[in-house]
């Protein structure tokens, strides 16, 4: 028979966060507890830079429920400090041998984030409707790179659910800047198009800058114009990236308090990294943007209590990258067809090694698998973050459709165009 399962969520503790001395936790779940710990010399995971101890629990209630538990931690010193309240699933310990209790973190559910978004965008397209209003997409797809096609058909696939209008414009890989900008320029002047999405990376004979740059900033549902890019800076209304936006949905929705927590977003993209570590800065967490460059990367990272994985290298961030009970973003969606990778990702899902054997190839993220052991909260791959960045962009339709025609309105009824904060900065004057 399996051991039962214990769930120690939303605990707090009440003493200081000294490594070596007892704490007392309160938990949703269990009696009061304590937990005591000891450094042992020598521990296992010296090159991350931690110490193994062993711990031991004693309850506090008058009924014992929980006794007699031992595991071994690691940088537990650390996760005593964090501030952050993180589920803890722990197995019981029948024997109290080390190897039977661990902590597996909460799964972030994106696809239940993105169905909630979806409901409430309903809501929101039917008052448009009853307006007349109904908000419409354009998504161009130069050339036939088949990752942007998957992603391209998804977008217009999620429009058709929510009953959007959408336009897929598929000019050809030979398409010149010119061809591409006076495509750009038509649809900006199309009243039926709210949102305007160039997929990138566009052709390598087309100046994607000089593209971007030319959607109408009001229709900007990717946030890449550098009018919205300024407004995110500036801590303004606007338009905000898909992904991040999405990340910071998933974040809001499960709770994950960001108010002075420390974060490190790995990888600088315009599309990802930069916009994330904004948003966070401007939610009050204290933000390190780390690179190719960082030095110490896993000593940096270990600090965090918020980890956002975006830098597309397939499970680069390993278990001792991870604070114990962190809360880890994975951003990454990258294609393995590469066995050797796939056996050092999935050596611990067998299920999942055999779908790759299957298959030939397998969807992993930049985070891997096995973080899940450590971290108090993460999002899969799939099934995270991936979901969050066409809800967002169907957000960021719906919105443009709400602010370009509310503010149009204004303009026809002869009053100054009085538009919210939100409206001012998401339309081009
Ligand atoms: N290519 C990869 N991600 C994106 C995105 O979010 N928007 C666009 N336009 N292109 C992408």
């Amino acid at each position: 028979m399996l051991p039962k399962l214990f769930s120690f969520t939303h605990f707090r503790k009440n003493a200081s966060a000294s490594p070596f001395v007892s704490h007392t936790f309160k938990t949703k779940d269990l009696k009061p507890f304590r937990i005591t710990h000891f450094q042992k010399k020598g521990g296992s995971s010296a090159s991350s830079g931690s110490f193994a101890s062993s711990t031991s629990f004693t309850s506090l209630g008058r009924n014992p429920r929980v006794t007699n538990f031992e595991f071994h931690v690691s940088n537990f010193a650390r996760s005593a400090a964090a501030h952050l309240p993180h589920a803890i699933i722990a197995r019981r310990a029948g024997k109290s041998r080390e190897s039977e209790l661990r902590m597996t973190a909460r799964i972030l559910d994106g696809n239940a984030i993105r169905d909630q978004i979806f409901s409430e965008l309903s809501a929101e397209i039917r008052q448009l409707a009853a307006r007349g209003i109904r908000p419409g997409l354009a998504a161009v797809l130069a050339g036939d790179n088949p990752a942007s096609k998957l992603y391209v058909n998804s977008k217009i696939a999620a429009c058709a659910k929510l009953g959007l209008a959408s336009f897929l414009l598929t000019p050809p890989a030979t398409i010149t800047t010119a061809e591409l900008l006076s495509l750009v320029q038509e649809l900006n002047r199309r009243d039926d198009v709210d949102g305007i999405l160039v997929q990138v990376p566009l052709p390598p004979q087309v100046d994607s800058k000089r593209i971007l740059d030319a959607v109408d900033p009001a229709k900007d549902v990717d946030g890449f114009h550098p009018y919205n890019v300024g407004h995110l800076v500036a801590g303004r209304p606007t338009l905000v990236p898909c992904t991040p936006a999405g990340v910071m949905e998933i974040l809001r929705r499960s709770n994950i308090p960001l108010e002075g927590a420390s974060a490190a977003v790995l990888g600088r993209s315009d599309i990802v990294g930069k916009p994330m570590a904004l948003l966070l800065m401007h939610a009050n967490a204290t933000v390190t943007v780390c690179h190719s460059k960082t030095r110490d990367l896993p000593g940096v990272v270990r600090r965090a209590d918020l980890v956002v994985a975006a830098m597309g290298r397939a499970g680069m961030v390993t278990p001792d990258y991870i604070r114990p009970g962190a809360t880890v973003i994975d951003v990454g969606q990258i294609v393995v067809t590469d066995p050797a990778v796939a056996e050092r990702l999935f050596a611990n899902f067998p299920e999942r090694l055999a779908k790759f054997r299957a298959k030939g190839s397998i969807l992993a993220g930049d985070v891997h698998p096995d973080v899940a052991k450590v971290a108090g909260a993460y999002t899969p791959v799939p099934g995270g973050v991936g979901p969050l960045t066409i809800a967002m962009l169907m957000s960021n339709t719906v919105k443009a459709a709400r602010l370009r025609r509310g503010a149009d309105a204004a303009r026809e009824s002869g009053r100054p165009a009085e538009a919210s904060a939100a409206a001012e900065a998401a339309i081009k004057r």
